[in-house]
């Protein structure tokens, strides 16, 4: 007969624990929080009651619900409260010895069916589990990160894990209306072990001075739809669990450098800047615990909408090219009121292009976003031309022409003969170097990236990329066009990859490894990054909408540049590129799209 838990215990209430005890209550179940001290068991106590209140607030809890939920919970110090209940879940810092001790105790103090789970995120479960006499009823129950909120569980069986305890456990997350997958004992399991080569390597981003903090969390947060930027979320978890996760990864999975923690991380711990629970992290925020981020001083001065104000200087605009980008970029420089120069290299591409912005405005007056007149203005504002001779005039120049050096570098050799002085001009290009095509003009100063994504009416984000010639009068003037534009310009330096894809294809590449490793199945994959991390969709259902063909020349680029072993690109990749099951666009790629 499967377990009823009809009462649970909670060891260590910090970020996960009282978080955990939360899921439990309002489910329900009774529960025993147990804390090392007095002190201790306050803060936690102050955690629930702090988050409860806030359901509250927002209509997601009636008040009586919350004072049933709070009257569930026995609050003590020490582990002998814990002698009765059927399921203990442990949530003490990540330190394999602390935890070994704990396990222990727990072996001692607890009634001898009952199931002892540890939240550890990186840490062998085995080993934990040998630090008791019943090791077949220890397993891992990995709550995410706000646990209330996160709708993922990984349970971690290990080999030694009986089979009832797994089905048990499984039933039980469903009764608290979770989604689980059961997983081995493997260091990061599958969400962390994806998520935490992504985070370091925005913290080192960071630490070089690549970017600032609000650049790579917007990028990221606007470019890929994540939820939160890589240091919000580093601060969320908290400093000092990040570091030993990232440790400990380090040392269980392989030794793969990029887990290796940015050196800032330990210094940051050591100075106790732990992130939201301390108050101050990567952000600085209200006070210890709290959500809000106040100003400091790394907070940039300039709001978005001064540098809108700021240069209005721009009237004329050239973009080059015929294609998707130039295409969007067009319309998104016509819809804001500039006059548009469109080069392409005939009528009949011009003729193509008009025909796609005039259906894309169209779209929007459908759906009533535009007016019929601001849809024949922007129209109005767009000169179509052949030839280059045409930009003399222009204030800014944007060239989306085909991904490839040499055109790239012509162009810009024949901007620089036709362009008056002064003027900023810019590559949309999003694997090149830029300086590539800066060093082709006499004036490296004036030239600088203009990564848009895709589709651009759409996407709120631009990568700005300075190269080590840019001046700082151009950068500030792609910042203020970008403003105008209603979009968030990023700047960041003129490495592979820029922000977004440097951070987001090797996490990907990383996901089809896994796969590869046999380690997990593409549907958990995807469902534990969705319900675990809250991304708008797996990495597998990315990769398939991208096109595996371009994300794997995007692989082989970041791993061309840096060198960076771990950024190899995964085999299956390649032998998928190879087959032709290229994505969505080929009918096939991680998943067969035809028969959907
Ligand atoms: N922070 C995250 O986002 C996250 C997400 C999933 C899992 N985890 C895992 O959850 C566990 C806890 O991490 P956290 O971030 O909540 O840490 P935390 O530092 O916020 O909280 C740990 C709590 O354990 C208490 N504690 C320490 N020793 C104890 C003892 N002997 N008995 C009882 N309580 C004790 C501390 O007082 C503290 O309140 C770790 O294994 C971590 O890897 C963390």
């Amino acid at each position: 007969m499967a377990r009823d838990f009809t009462s649970v215990g909670v060891v260590g209430l910090g970020t996960m624990g009282a978080g955990i005890v939360e899921v439990f209550a309002r489910n329900g179940v009774d529960v025993v929080a147990v804390e090392v001290s007095e002190d201790a068991l306050e803060r936690g106590r102050a955690i629930l009651t702090g988050s409860t209140d806030r359901a509250v607030a927002k209509g997601k809890l009636a008040e009586a619900d919350r004072d049933a939920l709070l009257s569930r919970v026995r609050f003590a110090v020490g582990l002998d409260a814990l002698h009765a209940v059927d399921l203990v879940i442990e949530a003490v810092p990540e330190h394999l010895d602390l935890k070994q001790r704990i396990f222990a105790e727990l072996d001692r103090v607890c009634k001898p069916e009952a199931i002892l789970a540890t939240n550890t995120s990186s840490l062998s479960v085995t080993e934990i589990s040998v630090a008791t006499s019943r090791p077949n009823q220890v397993i891992g129950i990995h709550f995410f990160n706000p646990a209330p909120v996160m709708k993922l569980v990984e349970v971690v069986r290990t080999v030694v894990t009986s089979t009832d305890v797994v089905a048990d456990v499984e039933a039980l997350c469903k009764r608290l209306g979770k989604v689980d997958v059961t997983i081995s004992d493997r260091a990061g399991f599958i969400a962390n072990a994806l998520l935490f080569g992504y985070l370091n390597h925005a913290v080192g981003m960071f630490e070089a001075h690549y970017a600032t903090r609000e650049d790579i969390d917007a990028a990221m947060k606007l470019g890929c739809g994540l939820p939160m930027g890589p240091l919000a979320l580093m601060d969320l978890i908290g400093l000092d669990t990040a570091y030993e996760i990232l440790d400990t990864m380090y040392r269980r999975g392989g030794r793969d450098r990029r887990h290796a923690p940015v050196p800032l991380i330990k210094q940051m711990v050591t100075a106790g800047l732990l992130g939201r629970k301390s108050g101050r992290g990567f952000y600085t925020y209200e006070r210890p615990g709290s959500p809000v981020v106040v100003p400091d001083e790394q907070t940039p001065a300039a709001t978005e909408a001064a540098l809108a104000d700021g240069d209005r200087a721009l009237a004329k605009v050239g973009v080059v090219g015929s294609g998707t980008m130039a295409t969007g970029i067009i319309e998104v420089f016509a819809k804001a009121g500039y006059e548009v120069v469109s080069v392409t290299r005939g009528a009949e591409k011009s003729a193509r292009v008009f025909e796609a912005v005039k259906t894309s405005l169209n779209k929007g007056v459908v759906r009533g976003k535009l007016s019929e007149a601001d849809r024949d203005a922007a129209l109005g504002r767009i000169n179509w031309s052949a030839t280059l001779d045409h930009l003399a005039d222009v204030d800014l120049v944007v060239e989306a022409v085909v991904e490839e050096l040499s055109v790239k570098k012509a162009l810009f050799a024949s901007l620089d003969e036709i362009c008056k002085p002064g003027v900023v001009l810019a590559t949309t290009t999003s694997s090149l170097p830029v300086i590539d095509v800066a060093m082709a003009t006499q004036r490296p100063a004036d030239v600088v990236g203009l990564h848009f994504f895709n589709p651009a009416p759409l996407m709120p984000l631009v990568e700005i990329v300075e190269t080590i010639r840019t001046s700082a009068e151009t950068t500030a003037t792609a910042r203020a066009v970008c403003a105008a534009l209603g979009k968030t310009g990023v700047v960041c330096g003129d490495r592979s990859g820029f922000i977004v894809n440097a951070l987001l294809f090797p996490y990907l590449n990383d996901a089809v490894k896994m796969l590869e490793a046999s380690y997990s199945t593409a549907d958990d994959i995807d469902h534990a990054m969705k319900l675990g991390c809250g991304y708008p969709m797996g990495p597998f259902e990315l990769l398939d909408v991208v096109g595996l063909d371009v994300s794997l020349a995007i692989q082989r680029e970041l791993y061309l540049e840096l060198r960076e072993p771990g950024f190899a690109p995964a085999p299956l990749l390649e032998h998928l590129v190879t087959a032709g099951y290229l994505g969505r666009k080929s009918g096939r790629g991680f998943r067969d799209h035809t028969r959907r």
